[in-house]
């Protein structure tokens, strides 16, 4: 399925693909229907100020930001890119006409400020002028005839410190469209011809029994989407080029592009402690291993994503990490901090969820799993006080119950996306003076700003022993 990559074969994969969302454009409007003002659904995923702060850690505002969606499709994610990043300069882009068509109307239904579109192959994206603060590009790279190429002119176009958001399908999630997809092209006179295979896998699914392990995970997970749309059922199930990744492959094609993984849309899907209870010494040697090595672990034992949803950056250059991360504590770093509610959260719309997306909602879960007290908490989160000053108006209001937690809650609130944390500047005239090296630089031999930097950071805070938020996420090697 994944040949060598030569330039004849490139074209003709990308005609191939080009010609099948020309004619099924993908998602259709049926799906999701071009609707007037802001979109329906949304995603974190879809927000610039989201996706920066989690892989940076920093609060960045929208203005001025320049963004693209590669490989946009009929434009449910461009909506909502536009929609959340108001005053950013936003593009897009995608090589079949007729859902850049959809798109555009989309944009034009929604009002208010502009996309530009570009009707481009992913593996000419250097054509495009300038160079993007975020690139989102989800469900593309793997339909090209080679994802590195396609990855490294997604690398080109992103700025030293810009994020990319990645969608490549998984091989474990996806054994059951794997599955169906080889029984079509068996059971098809033309294997190529994708309306043949359309009617073959409509066929099949009708004379399966319900309680047919790939009838009940079209089912289940997807609400028998596929079955309803042509164009998903294509895009799905007789696809004309796809390439269904393994974590370490993912990895690789990374690393051959010059970007680095940063992390997954929900890492606490990735912790093994946090999906099962594991004995002891299975827990330490799993804690042992590197951080890939560890996903592996976890695909094998829940190959339940079909999607791996994930931050890259440019390789080489991890971003700086805050001093509490780099701790694992907020715990006598109340002071250095704001905690702001994620804007994120008045975009929540439950009352509109989309069968077979419920990731989408995965936010909204997050917030009514929460008691009174973390949501009162949550709320007093205004980005305006220190974190130390939160915390003693919380503890404060809820007397014994609370005493002494603040800090890890709002540690906690942190890791599920509902607060950003950011470091309060310090005025220059507060700037304590760095002691003056003891040695000279000539007795060292190593200039003195290096042997700065080169000290051990703050000794860590012991960790109170019971607290129910335990962060698992801040003590795993890497994010
Ligand atoms: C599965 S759809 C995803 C659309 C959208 N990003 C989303 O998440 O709904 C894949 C899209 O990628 C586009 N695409 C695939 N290969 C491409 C390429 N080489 N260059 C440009 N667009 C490509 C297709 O035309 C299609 O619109």
């Amino acid at each position: 399925m994944n040949k060598k990559p030569t330039p004849e074969r490139e074209t003709s994969v990308s005609e191939r693909v080009r010609s099948q969302y020309t004619a099924a454009p993908f998602p259709p409007v049926s799906y999701f229907p071009v609707v007037s003002g802001p979109p329906q659904h949304r995603t974190w995923l879809y927000s610039f100020t989201e996706i920066y702060y989690h892989a940076f850690r920093k609060l960045r505002n929208p203005a001025g930001a320049r963004l693209l969606d590669a490989g946009c499709g009929t434009g449910h994610g461009v909506h909502q890119i536009r929609h959340l990043a108001p005053g950013a300069e936003v593009h897009a882009c995608d090589f079949s006409p007729s859902s850049l068509a959809i798109a555009r109307q989309r944009i034009e239904a929604l009002g208010g400020e502009p996309v530009t579109f570009h009707e481009l192959d992913l593996l000419d994206l250097r054509k495009l002028p300038g160079k993007f603060d975020a690139i989102f590009c989800s469900g593309v790279v793997h339909h090209t005839a080679d994802p590195v190429r396609a990855l490294q002119e997604l690398k080109s176009k992103l700025k030293p410190d810009g994020v990319l958001y990645l969608m490549l399908y998984s091989q474990f999630g996806r054994r059951p469209t794997m599955l169906m997809q080889r029984a079509i092209k068996m059971l098809s006179r033309n294997p190529k011809d994708q309306q043949e295979g359309l009617q073959v896998g409509r066929m099949l699914f009708d004379a399966l029994p319900s309680t047919n392990p790939i009838a009940t995970w079209e089912r289940e997970k997807w609400s028998d989407n596929h079955r309803a749309h042509p164009e998903a059922f294509i895009d799905m199930y007789v696809n004309a080029n796809e390439k269904n990744y393994s974590i370490r492959e993912v990895y690789a094609d990374l690393a051959a592009a010059g970007l680095q993984f940063v992390r997954f849309d929900k890492p606490q899907l990735w912790q093994l402690g946090a999906r099962m209870n594991l004995p002891q010494e299975l827990q330490a040697r799993f804690q042992a291993l590197p951080a890939l090595g560890q996903y592996e672990v976890i695909e094998h034992l829940f190959p339940d994503r079909d999607q791996y949803m994930f931050m890259v950056t440019h390789a080489g250059k991890p971003p700086a990490l805050p001093a509490w991360l780099v701790r694992g504590s907020l715990a006598g770093l109340e002071h250095r901090f704001t905690a702001t509610r994620s804007t994120f959260i008045a975009e929540i719309n439950p009352t509109t969820p989309q069968p077979g997306f419920s990731y989408w909602s995965g936010y909204f879960e997050v917030l009514t799993q929460l008691d009174t007290l973390t949501r009162d908490l949550l709320d007093r989160c205004d980005g305006k006080g220190s974190v130390a000053d939160v915390i003693a108006s919380w503890e404060k209001a809820h007397g014994p119950l609370v005493q002494g937690r603040g800090a890890e809650f709002i540690r906690m609130l942190e890791a599920r996306g509902l607060v950003y944390l950011s470091e309060i500047a310090t005025p220059p005239a507060a700037i304590i003076p760095l002691p003056v090296p003891a040695k000279p630089k000539a007795a060292t031999g190593k200039p003195a700003t290096r042997k700065a930097a080169k000290r051990p950071p703050e000794k860590p805070v012991k960790k109170p022993a019971k607290l129910k938020p335990s962060s698992r996420s801040a003590r795993r090697k890497r994010r």
